[in-house]
């Protein structure tokens, strides 16, 4: 084992009884995590970099943390890729970027700071180590005509090709009107031309949703003749991450022409994704899950940051976009119980006492009836004090995560958060429960994420109930999941 690795093991340990550490999910070995950057599956495995902060679980500093899997569940720290470096222009942080294959040549394309700038470095020994291009920056700063505007916020390249010319959309802003992407073409991803913002959003429209004042890290996907766009909308002040948004449309003579619009995640606790298309043709997304506690516990649990569950993302009709879990993730079912036929109402709850866990997978699809307010609760402690519920009710269509009760301290975030979705005759929920994470896929469209921190070690409990109404159960599969660290 190498130096390197071995530390992160060390770390890695040293974490490990942290009970609201995930344990299926990717972390880093220990500080802070923000975007996942770089994806790319490069002979057959597959590459994960991060936004890293080796040294304090604070964003500060940002490296580029680096781990790869062949099986996209199980993955083995690697060296750090980038590291800030005095005299360079990256000397403030290795920020937000993605790679891609030149001819042979791994290639990322990142963020220097300050100012903000785009950098391009290649490596020469299979994504182990990165050389730095002596003529960096290849991108100097945003257009000297839109600069005053930008205010400087200019970050997050994100490049593909089309026919010879490679292209890049580059995170921005126009002071008093919106978020931006702005568009680029080169022939060699050294020289690089400014074109034209690929699209510009409006802050002064809060209707259907608030895009916000600053757009970062794009991702522009190609099915077919159909293109979606992601991007992730920043609120008014520099820290104030709001949501992933996405919008789907097509792509002709360089300019997009938006379709349809909608917001990418729901729960608000997911951010920043990036999508890489792997060797099978899919593409998968991974997204920063954030915390939701004080920075003082941050401190005191030594590390900050998780992963989302890997997710593959394809357009459907109507402009939605199907979110589903990938199905690796299915080599992590252990022990199963599996029920069918449950008739729920508010004298009959179903406890599933042998389930008791923090470590789930949940397959449940209901059969509402008439007005009827239904779910499950999870992380219950044995008086019922703790507990986090999954609500869905039927007369507004609304699907919640209730956090009220999700922890005894008042430290850490307990607000709720609800998305309204297509009811049909069968509501479909599929839960990840992975400690303090819990991830809700919604009839394999519409997807939840979300943090909570229960203080009580026996917080395990899990139940079926319905408040109004009845509903019937058509099949609940629950399993245990192993953990992917072999510590
Ligand atoms: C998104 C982001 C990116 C930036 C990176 C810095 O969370 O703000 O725009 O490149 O984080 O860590």
């Amino acid at each position: 084992m190498t130096t390197s690795a071995a530390s992160a093991l060390a770390q890695r340990k040293e974490l490990a009884d942290d009970p609201h550490r995930p344990q299926y999910h990717f972390l880093p070995p220990a500080n802070w995590m923000n975007d996942p950057n770089g994806l790319m599956q490069w002979k057959g495995q597959y590459h994960l970099f991060y936004q890293y902060n080796p040294y304090s679980p604070v964003h500060e500093r940002m490296h580029w943390g680096h781990a790869v899997s062949s099986d996209l569940v199980h993955w083995t720290d690697l060296p750090i890729a980038l590291t800030p470096t005095p005299g360079r222009a990256d000397a403030g942080g290795c920020w937000s970027g993605c790679a891609i294959d030149n001819h042979g040549t791994p290639t990322l394309l990142y963020s220097g700071v300050y100012p903000q700038v785009v950098c391009l470095a290649t490596s020469a020994d299979d994504l182990l180590t990165w050389q730095y291009y002596s003529g960096n920056p290849v991108i100097a700063g945003p257009p000297p005509e839109l600069l005053a505007g930008t205010g400087g916020h200019f970050r997050d390249p994100f490049v593909w090709k089309e026919g010879n010319c490679w292209y890049m959309l580059m995170g921005s802003k126009i002071e008093g009107v919106g978020g931006t992407l702005l568009l680029y073409r080169s022939l060699d991803l050294t020289t690089w031309e400014y074109l034209h913002p690929l699209l510009v959003g409006d802050a002064s429209k809060f209707q259907p949703v608030w895009t916000g004042e600053m757009w970062e890290c794009p991702n522009f996907l190609a099915f077919g003749d159909q293109r979606v766009l992601l991007f992730s909308a920043l609120g008014a002040q520099e820290r104030d991450l709001l949501y992933p948004l996405y919008i789907t449309g097509a792509f002709r003579d360089e300019h997009f022409l938006p379709l349809a619009q909608g917001m990418l995640v729901h729960g608000g606790y997911f951010y920043a994704p990036q999508v890489m298309h792997d060797d099978q043709g899919r593409y998968i997304m991974w997204g920063w899950l954030k915390e939701g506690r004080r920075n003082s516990l941050l401190e005191e649990a030594g590390w900050a940051g998780v992963m989302s569950l890997p997710i593959i993302v394809a357009p459907l009709p109507g402009g939605r976009l199907s979110l589903e879990p990938v199905p690796e993730l299915t080599m992590l079912r252990e022990k199963h119980w599996r029920y069918e036929g449950i008739e729920l109402s508010r004298v009959s709850n179903f406890l599933l006492e042998d389930s008791r866990d923090d470590r789930l997978e949940m397959l449940a699809e209901f059969e509402p009836g008439q007005h009827c307010e239904f779910g499950v609760k999870l992380r219950c402690s044995p008086d019922g004090q703790e507990q986090t519920r999954l609500v869905y009710q039927s007369a507004s269509q609304q699907v919640t995560i209730e956090r009220e009760q999700s922890s005894a301290n008042s430290e850490v975030d307990r607000g709720n958060d609800s998305v309204v979705i297509e009811a049909g005759e069968v509501l479909k929920l599929h839960i990840f429960l992975d400690h303090s994470v819990l991830e809700v896929f919604v009839n394999g469209c519409c997807y939840l994420a979300s943090r909570i921190y229960p203080e009580c070690r026996d917080s395990l409990g899990l139940e079926l109930f319905a408040r109004s109404g009845t509903v019937r159960v058509r099949s609940l599969d629950i399993w245990r999941l192993a953990s992917i660290w072999n510590i």
